[in-house]
């Protein structure tokens, strides 16, 4: 296997590299980039389900979106289930960690409205049971089209398999609340091809998914982030002198670190609905630093691609580490070449003190970062801890050149309207 410089050879762009150098920059605890300690006495937004990757309404430009006054989120959701035998421990009791464990094999998208961007009311499931070809409805992109509320959704189909998929419907909104109809019929998009990207054959722990829809605001051209993997057989990459990049005596030892290969990914509509998409090199790599980098999206602010992922602590390289948030680059055009923010890439992360307390970080244009929380500890030594399943407190950022700044602390959940849409 060639190394990343040499296996997107021939392409048009070359995907930039976020290197074990830039990796060994990261500092958790940086007041600057960590995200306020969560309190464990957190409120809940619905005890009967679990919600985590949360996803605004917005448009193509990245603004996020309210209709009539109406702000709405569709949101990852499974079932809580207080009452199941399955999920009780020896002594009766509820085993909420295992059921909050299990909960992406029954992910489906829900949505959710309010008029004041926050204090979700619940709206139900999207898609009826059936509509979706697959066992599980994994991340994606609620589109506003128009002013008619035509939507299209973009999100995973996976297991079996891992496709992007659309389907489109709309919002309905009355005064008492807001609806979803139709998205009824999932129009099947790409899969990993195993050239560019990873698929399955490849390496089961293939991660391929999270689409991001967007115009270029240069070009005017539709694009589409996606979570990937480097295409290859599973041990075959190689960590070489630009994976590793410029590290002081004594870190050139890579160890292991071949089987961590997270890119990000992009496709190009060839028609302006986006139906029909071409995929492209990835903007992004990070073979022999990371494993995943997930749900992929942008901030255009000053000219500039702010490019957004998150990661984990558990998905990093042998030798590099850091905390489960969100991470960004920036370039001046769309293909690059992207340099880590901050210098390392961390942009938000968990506290040291509690290191799964949030996840899946989003951030808006407005520099709002939305969240949700995971588990917070509820004793000194950490082994009593009080799982989530419902949104964080919004985080205020500022984004500045190359550096990025922890500014604000929001109430849970707080996803403001950047525009509102008067529905025809
Ligand atoms: C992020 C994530 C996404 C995926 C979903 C599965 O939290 O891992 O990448 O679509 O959750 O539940």
């Amino acid at each position: 296997m060639k190394n990343t410089t040499e296996k997107f050879g021939a392409t048009p762009h070359q995907p930039s590299l976020w290197t074990r150098a830039d990796a060994l920059k990261v500092r958790a605890d940086d007041p600057t980039t960590t995200q306020p300690l969560v309190r464990a006495d957190f409120p809940v937004l619905n005890n009967d389900v679990f919600i985590w990757d949360t996803m605004p309404l917005r448009d193509l430009d990245g603004n996020v979106t309210s209709v009539d006054g109406w702000s709405v989120i569709f949101t990852l959701t499974a079932d809580r289930h207080p009452n199941d035998p399955q999920y009780l421990d020896e002594d009766g009791n509820y085993d909420i960690l295992r059921d909050w464990n299990d909960r992406h094999g029954r992910a489906k998208m829900y949505y959710w409205f309010s008029r004041t961007g926050k204090n979700w009311e619940f709206g139900g499931r999207v898609m009826a049971e059936g509509v979706s070809p697959t066992a599980r409805e994994w991340a994606g992109t609620p589109i506003l089209l128009n002013d008619r509320g035509e939507v299209d959704l973009y999100y995973t189909a996976v297991t079996p398999g891992a496709t992007i998929v659309k389907v489109r419907g709309r919002v309905v909104t009355t005064e008492h609340g807001v609806s979803m109809v139709g998205f009824e019929k999932v129009k099947p998009l790409f899969e990993a091809d195993g050239n560019m990207y990873q698929t399955e054959a490849q390496n089961a722990f293939w991660g391929f998914r999270d689409p991001w829809p967007f115009r270029d605001p240069k070009d005017g051209k539709l694009y589409m982030l996606f979570e990937g993997n480097v295409a290859g057989e599973r041990g075959s990459h190689k960590v070489g002198e630009a994976e590793i990049g410029d590290v002081p005596p004594g870190y050139e030892d890579v160890g292991n670190s071949r089987y961590q290969t997270a890119c990000v990914g992009i496709a190009v509509a060839r028609d302006a609905d986006g139906d029909d998409w071409e995929m492209l090199p990835p903007l992004l790599t990070a073979v022999g630093v990371n494993d995943q980098t997930e749900r992929p999206h942008f901030v255009f602010q000053d000219g500039k691609y702010y490019l957004f992922t998150i990661s984990h602590t558990f998905t990093y390289a042998d030798g590099v580490t850091g905390p489960d948030g969100v991470y960004g680059f920036v370039a001046d055009s769309l293909f690059g070449p992207y340099v880590p923010l901050n210098g390392s890439g961390l942009v938000l992360g968990n506290p040291s003190s509690q290191p799964f307390q949030t996840y899946s970080h989003y951030v808006m244009p407005n520099g709002l970062v939305t969240s949700f929380i995971d588990s917070v500890p509820t004793d000194e030594t950490g082994t009593q801890i009080r799982v989530g399943g419902t949104e964080a407190p919004t985080v205020g950022m500022k984004i500045k050149g190359q550096q990025t700044f922890v500014v604000a602390e929001y109430d849970y959940g707080y996803i403001p309207p950047m525009l509102d849409v008067t529905l025809k």
